[in-house]
């Protein structure tokens, strides 16, 4: 069942007819029934929203508790729900104590620092741009070298990698540059007893043990802890068409998926070609991008270590300007994370404190133009 009314452009995100703009009102993200709208007005182009659906952004680095001393206090979660909970932690100095999220699977991303994550399958060296996927039930132990600041993503489902379909199974990384530990013995120390905090429903238990915990000499399996970094993810762009954001999908986890945006070629090879997302609305999801480094032009008033909360049912699209600053450039120079879910998400009392209260008038001005 396929429908046209007034006189569409045969090929969406091409040759939008002038004089309007073009939205996707689409299902499952980018994946189900769509529809688009040729709309002779921008969505956004709102005078006033009140109302807990205003667009909200905030900056990471303002965020009360981020201290840098304990991981588990220190780890502050911004956005919620039963499907996922978006935190930063801060770490300054090694942990004292190794931990145990029986809760969720995290995914740490390095915004910042360096260092090294012990865990039950051994060692990595982490750096800027990893991501550290650690399945629950993982003993693990952050020791920056550096100060370090993460995205953290608990996830309580599973974290898989997508299916890459038609664009074959090395597309965008290929699962070899995924580096997995190997176990080292643990160095001989004077400490006599060792602590392992595990966190269960919210709750701590801590376990003592006259030993090390990491106690593992060898392993073999299909599950345990993954570093991938964002240099290695190999964007798929097209010259003649705007790809939908799902393209960029790096882990697929319970009712929500993690994609990485990296510097890429705009659609230079067509001047009828989008360059700038489409208008939508996130019909059946919530959308947060955390702003790793770059430069964001399409967002204005967007800084590194910010959050964009976009949530289901209010629109959002390219801002004033961002279509006639596109057509000046040919890449873009962004890398940020991306979260969808299906279930909307909350903001935390830490989140809501820091929301910049102007961000849904940054899309005011259209008509000034
Ligand atoms: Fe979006």
């Amino acid at each position: 069942m396929y429908y046209r009314r007034g006189n569409p452009p045969k090929q969406a995100h091409v040759d939008i007819p002038e004089g309007t703009v073009e939205e996707e009102f689409g299902r499952r993200g980018f994946f189900g029934k769509v529809s688009h709208l040729y709309r002779s007005k921008e969505p956004t182009a709102w005078t006033n929203i009140e109302g807990e659906l205003r667009p909200h952004a905030f900056n990471t680095e303002d965020l009360d508790g981020l201290n840098g001393d304990d991981f588990i206090s220190g780890r502050i979660s911004m956005l919620y729900n039963n499907d996922v909970n978006i935190q930063m932690a801060l770490l300054s100095t090694p942990m004292e104590y190794y931990f145990r999220n029986a809760d969720a699977d995290d995914i740490l991303f390095v915004h910042r620092g360096t260092g090294v994550i012990d865990t039950d399958f051994g060692p990595l060296e982490y750096e800027e741009g990893d991501y550290l996927v650690i399945p629950r039930g993982t003993v693990y132990k952050l020791n920056p070298t550096e100060e370090s600041a993460f995205l953290v993503i608990e996830s309580t489902g599973e974290v898989e990698l997508p299916e890459k379909g038609m664009l074959g199974r090395q597309a965008l990384f290929d699962v070899d540059v995924i580096k997995v530990p190997t176990p080292r013995p643990t160095k001989e120390t004077s400490q006599t007893e060792w602590q392992l905090k595990i966190k269960r429903c919210n709750q701590i238990t801590t376990v003592t043990y006259p030993f090390n915990p990491i106690t593992a000499v060898a392993w073999k399996g299909d599950l345990t802890v993954w570093q991938l970094n964002i240099r290695d993810i190999r964007p798929v762009s097209s010259e003649r068409y705007h790809l939908p954001p799902s393209i960029h999908t790096t882990f697929v986890l319970r009712n929500a998926v993690v994609c990485s945006f990296l510097p890429r070629p705009l659609e230079t090879g067509d001047p009828k070609a989008l360059r700038v997302p489409f208008f939508h609305s996130n019909i059946d999801f919530d959308e947060v991008l955390f702003y790793h480094d770059g430069d964001f032009f399409s967002r204005k008033g967007i800084d590194c270590g910010m959050i964009t909360f976009h949530p289901q049912g209010i629109h959002h699209g390219p801002q004033p300007g961002a279509k006639e600053s596109a057509k000046k450039k040919t890449h873009t120079d962004e890398k940020a994370v991306m979260i969808d879910t299906r279930y909307p998400l909350y903001l935390s009392p830490q989140a809501k404190e820091i929301c910049q209260s102007d961000y849904w008038k940054s899309w005011m001005g259209y008509l000034k133009q």
